[in-house]
Protein backbone atom coordinates (compact mmCIF):
# COMPACT_ATOMS: atom_id res chain seq x y z
CA UNK A 1 0.00 0.00 0.00
CA UNK A 2 1.25 3.60 -1.03
CA UNK A 3 3.60 5.01 0.73
CA UNK A 4 5.14 2.02 2.16
CA UNK A 5 5.24 0.59 -1.95
CA UNK A 6 6.78 2.94 -3.90
CA UNK A 7 7.16 1.78 -7.27
CA UNK A 8 10.00 4.06 -8.48
CA UNK A 9 12.29 2.91 -5.83
CA UNK A 10 13.04 0.19 -8.50
CA UNK A 11 13.47 2.61 -11.48
CA UNK A 12 16.08 5.16 -9.39
CA UNK A 13 18.88 4.11 -11.79
CA UNK A 14 20.63 2.04 -14.28
CA UNK A 15 22.09 -0.29 -11.90
CA UNK A 16 18.95 -1.24 -10.12
CA UNK A 17 16.80 -1.29 -13.37
CA UNK A 18 19.01 -3.84 -14.85
CA UNK A 19 18.64 -5.93 -11.78
CA UNK A 20 15.03 -6.36 -11.75
CA UNK A 21 14.56 -6.49 -15.67
CA UNK A 22 12.13 -9.37 -16.77
CA UNK A 23 12.94 -9.90 -20.05
CA UNK A 24 16.68 -10.59 -21.91
CA UNK A 25 17.99 -9.70 -25.02
CA UNK A 26 21.23 -11.32 -26.26
CA UNK A 27 22.37 -11.96 -29.43
CA UNK A 28 21.94 -15.74 -29.40
CA UNK A 29 18.14 -14.75 -29.40
CA UNK A 30 18.44 -13.65 -33.07
CA UNK A 31 18.31 -15.36 -36.51
CA UNK A 32 19.09 -13.23 -39.54
CA UNK A 33 17.30 -14.20 -42.85
CA UNK A 34 19.77 -13.77 -46.17
CA UNK A 35 18.88 -12.93 -49.50
CA UNK A 36 21.05 -14.77 -52.03
CA UNK A 37 21.26 -13.82 -55.83
CA UNK A 38 23.22 -16.17 -58.78
CA UNK A 39 26.25 -14.42 -60.43
CA UNK A 40 29.54 -12.68 -58.60
CA UNK A 41 30.47 -9.55 -56.96
CA UNK A 42 26.83 -9.03 -56.30
CA UNK A 43 25.75 -6.86 -53.73
CA UNK A 44 22.20 -5.46 -55.07
CA UNK A 45 20.24 -3.20 -52.16
CA UNK A 46 16.50 -4.27 -51.94
CA UNK A 47 14.14 -1.19 -52.98
CA UNK A 48 11.61 -1.41 -50.38
CA UNK A 49 14.32 -2.53 -47.78
CA UNK A 50 17.00 0.10 -47.21
CA UNK A 51 20.22 -1.05 -46.09
CA UNK A 52 19.29 -4.95 -46.78
CA UNK A 53 20.77 -6.86 -49.46
CA UNK A 54 20.87 -9.88 -51.88
CA UNK A 55 24.38 -11.06 -51.77
CA UNK A 56 26.11 -13.61 -54.54
CA UNK A 57 27.69 -16.56 -53.09
CA UNK A 58 30.98 -14.88 -53.51
CA UNK A 59 30.45 -12.26 -51.33
CA UNK A 60 28.75 -14.36 -48.71
CA UNK A 61 32.15 -14.61 -46.52
CA UNK A 62 32.40 -11.04 -44.99
CA UNK A 63 28.65 -11.70 -44.33
CA UNK A 64 28.69 -14.50 -42.44
CA UNK A 65 32.14 -13.61 -40.64
CA UNK A 66 30.59 -10.63 -39.67
CA UNK A 67 27.44 -12.11 -38.27
CA UNK A 68 29.15 -14.55 -36.65
CA UNK A 69 31.49 -11.90 -34.80
CA UNK A 70 28.48 -10.00 -33.36
CA UNK A 71 27.07 -12.79 -31.56
CA UNK A 72 24.70 -13.76 -34.18
CA UNK A 73 24.62 -18.26 -34.66
CA UNK A 74 21.96 -18.74 -37.10
CA UNK A 75 20.83 -17.69 -40.71
CA UNK A 76 17.51 -18.11 -42.42
CA UNK A 77 18.59 -18.83 -46.67
CA UNK A 78 16.22 -17.51 -49.17
CA UNK A 79 17.06 -17.83 -52.98
CA UNK A 80 16.42 -15.72 -55.58
CA UNK A 81 15.67 -17.70 -58.56
CA UNK A 82 16.26 -16.77 -61.93
CA UNK A 83 12.52 -17.02 -64.33
CA UNK A 84 13.90 -19.48 -66.68
CA UNK A 85 13.99 -21.93 -64.22
CA UNK A 86 10.69 -21.40 -62.83
CA UNK A 87 7.87 -23.91 -63.33
CA UNK A 88 4.60 -25.18 -61.74
CA UNK A 89 6.37 -27.57 -59.74
CA UNK A 90 9.58 -26.17 -58.53
CA UNK A 91 11.83 -28.60 -60.30
CA UNK A 92 14.56 -26.32 -59.95
CA UNK A 93 14.05 -26.67 -55.66
CA UNK A 94 15.03 -30.64 -56.18
CA UNK A 95 18.23 -29.44 -57.64
CA UNK A 96 21.61 -30.92 -55.70
CA UNK A 97 23.35 -28.17 -57.69
CA UNK A 98 20.33 -25.57 -57.15
CA UNK A 99 21.64 -22.08 -56.05
CA UNK A 100 19.92 -22.92 -52.09
CA UNK A 101 22.25 -25.87 -52.05
CA UNK A 102 25.13 -24.14 -52.83
CA UNK A 103 24.54 -21.35 -50.63
CA UNK A 104 24.30 -23.94 -47.67
CA UNK A 105 27.45 -25.25 -48.80
CA UNK A 106 29.09 -22.34 -49.23
CA UNK A 107 27.77 -21.14 -45.47
CA UNK A 108 28.96 -24.09 -43.66
CA UNK A 109 32.24 -23.97 -45.45
CA UNK A 110 33.19 -20.51 -43.93
CA UNK A 111 31.53 -20.94 -40.61
CA UNK A 112 30.61 -24.70 -39.85
CA UNK A 113 29.30 -23.61 -36.06
CA UNK A 114 26.92 -21.54 -37.98
CA UNK A 115 22.87 -22.97 -37.87
CA UNK A 116 21.90 -22.41 -41.02
CA UNK A 117 18.40 -22.93 -41.53
CA UNK A 118 16.68 -23.00 -45.30
CA UNK A 119 13.64 -21.86 -46.08
CA UNK A 120 11.54 -24.34 -47.92
CA UNK A 121 8.28 -23.61 -50.33
CA UNK A 122 7.73 -23.36 -53.69
CA UNK A 123 7.47 -19.61 -54.46
CA UNK A 124 10.67 -18.60 -55.22
CA UNK A 125 10.44 -21.51 -57.82
CA UNK A 126 7.09 -21.26 -59.27
CA UNK A 127 6.00 -19.39 -62.47
CA UNK A 128 2.77 -18.38 -60.69
CA UNK A 129 4.23 -17.13 -57.35
CA UNK A 130 2.49 -19.51 -55.22
CA UNK A 131 3.61 -22.09 -52.03
CA UNK A 132 1.91 -24.63 -53.90
CA UNK A 133 1.66 -26.71 -57.43
CA UNK A 134 -1.46 -24.74 -59.23
CA UNK A 135 -4.20 -26.67 -61.43
CA UNK A 136 -7.03 -24.75 -62.48
CA UNK A 137 -6.54 -21.80 -60.36
CA UNK A 138 -6.09 -23.93 -57.04
CA UNK A 139 -2.95 -24.54 -55.17
CA UNK A 140 -3.18 -28.18 -54.54
CA UNK A 141 -1.83 -29.54 -51.45
CA UNK A 142 -0.95 -33.31 -51.08
CA UNK A 143 0.96 -33.46 -54.63
CA UNK A 144 2.70 -29.69 -52.92
CA UNK A 145 3.52 -31.68 -49.71
CA UNK A 146 5.30 -34.00 -51.58
CA UNK A 147 7.97 -32.25 -53.52
CA UNK A 148 8.34 -30.24 -49.53
CA UNK A 149 9.18 -33.56 -48.50
CA UNK A 150 11.97 -33.99 -51.21
CA UNK A 151 12.97 -29.95 -50.69
CA UNK A 152 13.77 -31.00 -47.09
CA UNK A 153 15.98 -34.12 -47.84
CA UNK A 154 17.87 -32.04 -50.78
CA UNK A 155 18.72 -29.49 -48.30
CA UNK A 156 19.88 -31.55 -45.81
CA UNK A 157 21.86 -33.31 -48.01
CA UNK A 158 23.53 -29.92 -49.13
CA UNK A 159 24.57 -29.79 -45.28
CA UNK A 160 21.35 -27.62 -43.53
CA UNK A 161 20.77 -27.69 -39.76
CA UNK A 162 17.07 -27.04 -40.06
CA UNK A 163 14.42 -26.67 -43.16
CA UNK A 164 12.18 -24.12 -42.74
CA UNK A 165 8.61 -24.46 -44.26
CA UNK A 166 7.14 -21.33 -44.81
CA UNK A 167 3.91 -22.25 -46.97
CA UNK A 168 1.44 -23.38 -44.67
CA UNK A 169 0.40 -26.99 -46.39
CA UNK A 170 -1.63 -29.08 -44.33
CA UNK A 171 0.21 -32.21 -43.33
CA UNK A 172 4.19 -31.25 -44.59
CA UNK A 173 5.38 -31.24 -41.03
CA UNK A 174 4.62 -35.10 -40.89
CA UNK A 175 5.47 -35.68 -44.44
CA UNK A 176 9.07 -34.10 -44.10
CA UNK A 177 9.93 -35.50 -40.80
CA UNK A 178 9.22 -38.65 -42.25
CA UNK A 179 11.12 -38.53 -45.26
CA UNK A 180 14.15 -36.88 -43.38
CA UNK A 181 14.31 -39.79 -40.94
CA UNK A 182 13.71 -42.27 -43.88
CA UNK A 183 16.79 -40.76 -45.51
CA UNK A 184 19.03 -41.27 -42.35
CA UNK A 185 18.85 -37.09 -41.11
CA UNK A 186 17.64 -37.72 -37.62
CA UNK A 187 19.13 -34.91 -36.57
CA UNK A 188 17.89 -32.29 -39.36
CA UNK A 189 15.56 -30.29 -37.58
CA UNK A 190 12.58 -28.50 -38.42
CA UNK A 191 11.43 -24.78 -37.82
CA UNK A 192 7.90 -24.50 -38.57
CA UNK A 193 5.89 -21.52 -40.14
CA UNK A 194 3.20 -23.06 -37.78
CA UNK A 195 0.62 -19.61 -37.44
CA UNK A 196 1.70 -17.59 -40.49
CA UNK A 197 -1.11 -15.09 -41.71
CA UNK A 198 -2.20 -14.27 -45.20
CA UNK A 199 -0.33 -10.62 -44.32
CA UNK A 200 0.10 -7.21 -45.95
CA UNK A 201 3.16 -7.04 -44.48
CA UNK A 202 5.42 -9.30 -46.94
CA UNK A 203 5.54 -7.08 -49.90
CA UNK A 204 9.02 -5.72 -49.64
CA UNK A 205 10.27 -9.70 -49.40
CA UNK A 206 8.40 -10.45 -52.86
CA UNK A 207 10.24 -7.95 -54.10
CA UNK A 208 13.39 -8.86 -53.07
CA UNK A 209 13.18 -12.31 -54.50
CA UNK A 210 10.72 -11.61 -57.29
CA UNK A 211 8.22 -13.90 -56.05
CA UNK A 212 4.59 -12.02 -55.49
CA UNK A 213 1.89 -14.47 -56.59
CA UNK A 214 0.71 -14.28 -60.52
CA UNK A 215 -3.03 -14.38 -59.50
CA UNK A 216 -4.97 -14.41 -56.47
CA UNK A 217 -3.38 -14.08 -53.16
CA UNK A 218 -2.51 -16.82 -50.67
CA UNK A 219 -5.49 -16.90 -48.17
CA UNK A 220 -6.23 -20.49 -49.10
CA UNK A 221 -3.71 -21.50 -47.30
CA UNK A 222 -1.53 -18.72 -44.78
CA UNK A 223 -3.95 -17.97 -41.87
CA UNK A 224 -7.01 -15.14 -41.73
CA UNK A 225 -5.62 -12.17 -39.44
CA UNK A 226 -9.26 -12.49 -37.54
CA UNK A 227 -7.89 -15.94 -36.34
CA UNK A 228 -6.62 -16.55 -32.79
CA UNK A 229 -8.14 -19.92 -31.69
CA UNK A 230 -6.44 -21.82 -34.85
CA UNK A 231 -3.23 -20.41 -34.61
CA UNK A 232 -3.13 -22.39 -31.51
CA UNK A 233 -4.17 -25.18 -33.65
CA UNK A 234 -1.82 -24.98 -36.23
CA UNK A 235 0.60 -25.18 -33.82
CA UNK A 236 0.34 -28.08 -32.04
CA UNK A 237 -0.66 -29.97 -34.96
CA UNK A 238 2.93 -28.96 -36.38
CA UNK A 239 4.26 -30.01 -32.94
CA UNK A 240 2.62 -33.47 -33.11
CA UNK A 241 3.88 -33.67 -36.79
CA UNK A 242 7.58 -33.67 -35.78
CA UNK A 243 8.35 -29.87 -35.70
CA UNK A 244 11.01 -29.09 -33.04
CA UNK A 245 10.55 -24.61 -33.36
CA UNK A 246 7.59 -23.44 -34.29
CA UNK A 247 6.83 -19.92 -35.13
CA UNK A 248 4.44 -16.54 -35.45
CA UNK A 249 4.45 -14.58 -38.38
CA UNK A 250 4.55 -11.57 -39.02
CA UNK A 251 5.75 -10.22 -35.34
CA UNK A 252 4.04 -6.72 -33.97
CA UNK A 253 0.48 -7.25 -34.73
CA UNK A 254 0.93 -10.37 -33.57
CA UNK A 255 1.96 -10.65 -29.84
CA UNK A 256 -1.08 -11.83 -28.49
CA UNK A 257 -0.77 -15.09 -30.74
CA UNK A 258 3.24 -15.27 -29.49
CA UNK A 259 2.12 -14.92 -25.96
CA UNK A 260 -0.85 -17.63 -26.14
CA UNK A 261 1.39 -20.32 -27.90
CA UNK A 262 4.78 -19.51 -25.65
CA UNK A 263 1.75 -20.56 -22.72
CA UNK A 264 0.42 -23.17 -24.73
CA UNK A 265 3.66 -25.42 -26.01
CA UNK A 266 6.79 -26.94 -24.93
CA UNK A 267 9.30 -26.10 -27.66
CA UNK A 268 11.11 -22.87 -28.36
CA UNK A 269 8.87 -20.19 -30.09
CA UNK A 270 10.14 -18.32 -32.72
CA UNK A 271 8.47 -14.84 -34.21
CA UNK A 272 9.43 -13.53 -37.56
CA UNK A 273 9.73 -9.73 -37.93
CA UNK A 274 8.71 -9.53 -41.32
CA UNK A 275 9.81 -7.17 -43.99
CA UNK A 276 6.45 -4.76 -44.32
CA UNK A 277 7.83 -3.97 -40.28
CA UNK A 278 11.42 -3.86 -41.56
CA UNK A 279 10.35 -1.05 -44.33
CA UNK A 280 7.89 0.90 -42.11
CA UNK A 281 10.80 1.92 -39.38
CA UNK A 282 13.12 2.71 -42.29
CA UNK A 283 10.35 5.15 -43.87
CA UNK A 284 9.44 7.08 -40.82
CA UNK A 285 13.37 6.96 -39.33
CA UNK A 286 14.60 8.06 -43.10
CA UNK A 287 12.17 11.07 -42.45
CA UNK A 288 13.29 12.01 -38.89
CA UNK A 289 9.74 10.55 -37.28
CA UNK A 290 11.49 8.46 -34.88
CA UNK A 291 14.24 7.16 -33.32
CA UNK A 292 15.61 4.04 -35.46
CA UNK A 293 17.85 2.42 -32.93
CA UNK A 294 15.38 3.44 -29.73
CA UNK A 295 11.69 2.14 -31.49
CA UNK A 296 14.16 -0.63 -33.32
CA UNK A 297 15.45 -1.96 -29.49
CA UNK A 298 11.68 -1.21 -27.82
CA UNK A 299 10.21 -3.45 -30.82
CA UNK A 300 12.90 -6.31 -30.07
CA UNK A 301 12.17 -6.55 -26.74
CA UNK A 302 8.67 -6.60 -26.92
CA UNK A 303 8.61 -9.55 -29.06
CA UNK A 304 11.01 -11.57 -26.47
CA UNK A 305 8.54 -10.15 -23.45
CA UNK A 306 5.87 -11.85 -25.33
CA UNK A 307 6.96 -14.59 -25.22
CA UNK A 308 9.52 -14.79 -28.49
CA UNK A 309 12.42 -17.34 -27.68
CA UNK A 310 14.06 -16.38 -31.08
CA UNK A 311 13.37 -13.69 -33.08
CA UNK A 312 13.73 -13.86 -37.37
CA UNK A 313 14.57 -10.54 -38.23
CA UNK A 314 16.65 -7.91 -40.85
CA UNK A 315 17.15 -5.96 -37.86
CA UNK A 316 19.39 -9.00 -36.49
CA UNK A 317 23.21 -7.06 -37.30
CA UNK A 318 22.06 -3.40 -36.46
CA UNK A 319 20.60 -5.02 -32.55
CA UNK A 320 23.70 -7.08 -32.30
CA UNK A 321 26.33 -4.00 -32.93
CA UNK A 322 24.26 -2.47 -30.12
CA UNK A 323 24.30 -4.84 -27.52
CA UNK A 324 28.07 -4.98 -28.28
CA UNK A 325 28.27 -1.61 -27.33
CA UNK A 326 25.91 -1.88 -24.39
C1 LIG B 1 7.01 -17.38 -48.72
C2 LIG B 1 7.60 -16.51 -47.67
C3 LIG B 1 7.18 -15.19 -47.44
C4 LIG B 1 7.98 -14.71 -46.42
C5 LIG B 1 8.82 -15.72 -46.02
N1 LIG B 1 8.57 -16.85 -46.80
C6 LIG B 1 6.21 -14.36 -48.17
C7 LIG B 1 4.91 -14.91 -48.52
O1 LIG B 1 4.37 -15.78 -47.83
O2 LIG B 1 4.39 -14.47 -49.52
C8 LIG B 1 7.85 -13.31 -45.91
C9 LIG B 1 8.97 -12.76 -45.10
C10 LIG B 1 8.98 -11.30 -44.98
O3 LIG B 1 8.04 -10.57 -45.40
O4 LIG B 1 9.95 -10.81 -44.42
N2 LIG B 1 7.08 -18.75 -48.53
Amino acid sequence: MYPLRRNRRLRTNTAIRDMVRETSLHPEHLMAPLFIVEGKQVKEEIASMPGYYRYSLDLLEGEIRSLYQLGIRSVLLFVKVPDNLKDNKGTEALNPDGLMQRAVKTVKNIQPEMHVLTDVALDPYSSYGHDGIVENGLILNDPTVEVLAQMAVSHAKAGADMVAPSDMMDGRILAMRSALEQEGFTDTGIMSYSAKYASAFYGPFRDALDSAPGFGDKKTYQMDPANRIEAIKETIMDIEEGADIVMVKPGLCYLDIVREIKDAVDVPVAVYQVSGEYAMLKAAAEKGWLDHDAVMMEQTMAIRRAGGDIIATYFAKDIAKILQNT
